[in-house]
């Protein structure tokens, strides 16, 4: 059975990601993660057994530890989605971004090297393509790299270096780029698990701007679908791009949670925008489509309906994501302090 290392398993993709996997039970995989504020174990209760899936504390960024780890976890492939995520928190700080994001990326590529790995999937976000007009044509795979934020810039950092081992190193690397991703476990700083948890707890839902921003929206296991098919059959060197035919006004998403629980539309609070804030993305995954056999298979509204239900029928995991009790979990399993 081949092994998998999957970089920030624990986090709201990787564990979705982690999660399918273990379902499926073709591949060993191994979990690195440092469980920032993001990480959370909780995320992966009942699948980390130790044999099938194995978890390790580590940053990305951190040498000797990657080395130990592929000198003694025969790692096949890379599954690489650790990685500082939210656009907000980089405007506020940007060196973590670029310590996480760029040298971290570099230092996995560099240890993965040096094993020999088979593949490496670099998981990027549409957001290194910039923004676009209303009339634009969505992004291919082919549009020029313009990020705006320091989150998008250290995404596009990293996938520069990814572009420059395959060119100067001969290394197997894909990358993946998608869209706005949401379903279970997300962390509630993100727009649609932030919406829903302050809905059901009659909270204002802070609207930047005037909520006319546009994202793409995809349903996480579409996204996880996506990066297995472009481990198992992506060209070596190519970009993919996956979206979910699913452009929708941010209001319009609040107000669709808003419908679902219940709550009322006086909790919209219309604030000061994002600086910066890019106003659409949209994705073309013709490119996936018809070379990778991928089309995502959840709408917005059957998927949107059933993750807020999923907040809604998992209170015990939101009120330990908002209490920070979760970031206990690592000492009260494992027997030291992070
Ligand atoms: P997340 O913030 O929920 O999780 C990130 C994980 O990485 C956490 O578990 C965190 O502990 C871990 N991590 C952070 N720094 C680390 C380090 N130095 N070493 C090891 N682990 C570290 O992020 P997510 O939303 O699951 O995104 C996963 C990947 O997908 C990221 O690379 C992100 O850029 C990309 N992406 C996300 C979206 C989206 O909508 N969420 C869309 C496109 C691309
Ligand atoms: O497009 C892919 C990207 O999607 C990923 O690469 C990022 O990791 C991920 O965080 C996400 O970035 P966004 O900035 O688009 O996601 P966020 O959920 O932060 O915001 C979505 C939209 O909602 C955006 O236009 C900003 C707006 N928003 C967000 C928050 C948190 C609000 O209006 N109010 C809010 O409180």
């Amino acid at each position: 059975m081949q092994t998998l290392l999957v970089t920030g398993g624990a986090g709201f993709i990787g564990s979705n990601l982690v999660r399918m996997l273990a379902q499926q039970g073709q591949y060993r995989v191994v979990i690195l993660d440092a469980l920032t504020y993001a990480g959370n174990l909780e995320n992966l209760e009942g699948v980390i057994t130790g044999s099938a899936v194995k978890f390790v504390h580590g940053s990305i960024t951190d040498v000797e530890c990657l080395a130990n780890l592929f000198a003694t976890e025969s790692v096949d492939s890379v599954l690489h989605l650790a990685a500082e995520s939210h656009v907000d928190r980089s405007i506020a700080s940007a060196a973590p971004f670029v310590e996480t994001n760029i040298t971290g990326t570099l230092r996995l590529l560099e240890a993965a090297r040096a094993a020999g790995v088979k593949r490496f999937v670099h998981v990027s976000t549409d957001e290194v393509y910039g923004t676009l007009g209303p009339e634009d044509p969505a992004f291919t795979e082919d549009t020029p790299l313009q990020p705006n934020s320091p989150y998008s810039a250290s995404k596009a950092g990293s996938d520069m270096l990814v572009r420059a081992f395959v060119h100067t190193h001969g290394m197997d690397c894909v990358i993946t780029r998608c869209s706005n991703n949401y379903g279970p476990y997300q962390f509630p700083e993100k727009l649609i698990p932030l919406m829903t948890l302050n809905a059901l707890e009659g909270k204002p839902l802070p609207v930047y701007g005037d909520g006319k921003q546009v994202r793409d929206w995809l349903h996480v296991e579409d996204h996880c679908r996506g990066i297995m098919l472009a481990l198992e059959h992506g060209r070596a060197g190519e970009v993919y791009n996956f979206g979910g035919y699913g452009e929708r006004y941010n209001i319009d998403i609040v107000m669709a949670i808003l419908e679902r629980t219940g709550a009322d539309t006086s909790l919209i609070r219309y604030v000061t925008d994002r600086p910066g804030h890019d106003r659409r993305y949209a994705i073309n995954p013709h490119k996936s489509s018809s070379e990778l056999g991928w089309h995502p298979l959840h709408s917005v509204e059957e998927g949107l309906a059933a993750t807020i239900d999923w907040y809604r029928s998992n209170s015990a995991w939101c009120e330990n994501v908002r209490s920070g009790a979760y970031m206990e979990y690592y000492a009260k399993h494992y027997g030291t302090s992070l």
